[in-house]
């Protein structure tokens, strides 16, 4: 598969997901959301590129730290930011824009923005140092830009179980790009390389106990694995999911089904 075509698949995946990104059992996302305001150093008068916006979780944490500026969110998926704008109407925000836009092609002036985020939305592109390097041609010099992406052994032994699973159904899955950059020494070269400056690296544990094991269903189909489910006749589905969740449960602890999951963020200054 070549780069467009991969596009054309996580759009569609994104635009199927949208719905349920984010709802219950998937909290982590808003957990490492809550950290960007105190991440970012923010006056309050900013313009904010979110790069990856998806459902708006990351810009609707950060926008009311904007009062007199801005948070300017793009993403591939029509069907994540039609979520995202009824998510900051849900939230009385009004200082969110909205732009259907490919992250590797940022068609805003270079410079013209004061900040940048990505939160989980690096890794779908191969070649990160470039898009970081793109991402941060659109900051004015001494600007922050700030990623997140997950830290090694996030969702596990959860995720191996799944994996190893639906390997028996002759589907092989990707390589998770998030693994390349899963550390702090990872990140931190990963800024480097793009020629940040005043990097710093924050690792948080936004981990759980999920309900029950539908909670950790819900992730596989509205977080990113459903491409991999989907693949699976009716019939195999109903079989993986019933004996996944079977095993899923043996995990069950007295307060529920831990998941484990700790975020990386990297901040540093364009020059
Ligand atoms: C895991 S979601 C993260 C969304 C959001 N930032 C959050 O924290 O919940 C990844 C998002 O990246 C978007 N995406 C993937 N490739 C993209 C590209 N080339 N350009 C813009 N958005 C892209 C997807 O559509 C999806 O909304």
């Amino acid at each position: 598969m070549d780069d467009q075509q991969r596009k054309i698949q996580l759009k569609k995946t994104f635009d199927t997901v949208a719905e349920g990104y984010g709802t219950t059992g998937m909290e982590f996302f808003h957990h490492a959301a809550a950290h960007l305001p105190r991440i970012f150093q923010l006056q309050g008068n900013e313009h904010l590129l979110d790069v990856a916006t998806g459902t708006g979780i990351a810009s609707t944490a950060i926008a009311p730290h904007l009062p007199h500026g801005k948070v300017i969110g793009i993403d591939l998926s029509e069907g994540m930011l039609a979520q995202a704008r009824a998510r900051a109407q849900l939230l009385g925000i009004s200082n969110i824009e909205t732009y259907a836009m490919d992250m590797q092609h940022i068609t805003f002036e270079n410079a013209s923005f004061d900040a940048a985020n990505c939160s989980f939305g690096i890794f779908f592109l191969p070649d990160m140092q470039s898009l970081l390097q793109h991402i941060t041609s659109k900051v004015k010099p001494g600007g922050q830009v700030v990623i997140s992406s997950f830290y090694q052994n996030a969702f596990q032994p959860n995720l191996d179980l799944f994996l190893t699973r639906i390997q028996r159904y002759n589907i092989t899955p990707p390589a998770f790009g998030w693994n390349s950059i899963s550390t702090e020494d990872r990140l931190h070269a990963l800024y480097a390389s793009a020629g940040l400056r005043d990097i710093q690296i924050h690792r948080f544990d936004v981990g759980y106990f999920l309900n029950d094991p539908e909670d950790w269903w819900r992730i596989i189909w509205y977080a990113g694995f459903r491409g991999l489910v989907a693949q699976l006749s009716a019939t195999q589905l109903t079989e993986f999911k019933q004996q996944h969740l079977s095993e899923i449960a043996a995990l069950s602890t007295e307060q529920g089904i831990p998941l484990n999951v700790s975020v990386l963020f990297a901040s540093g200054r364009a020059n």
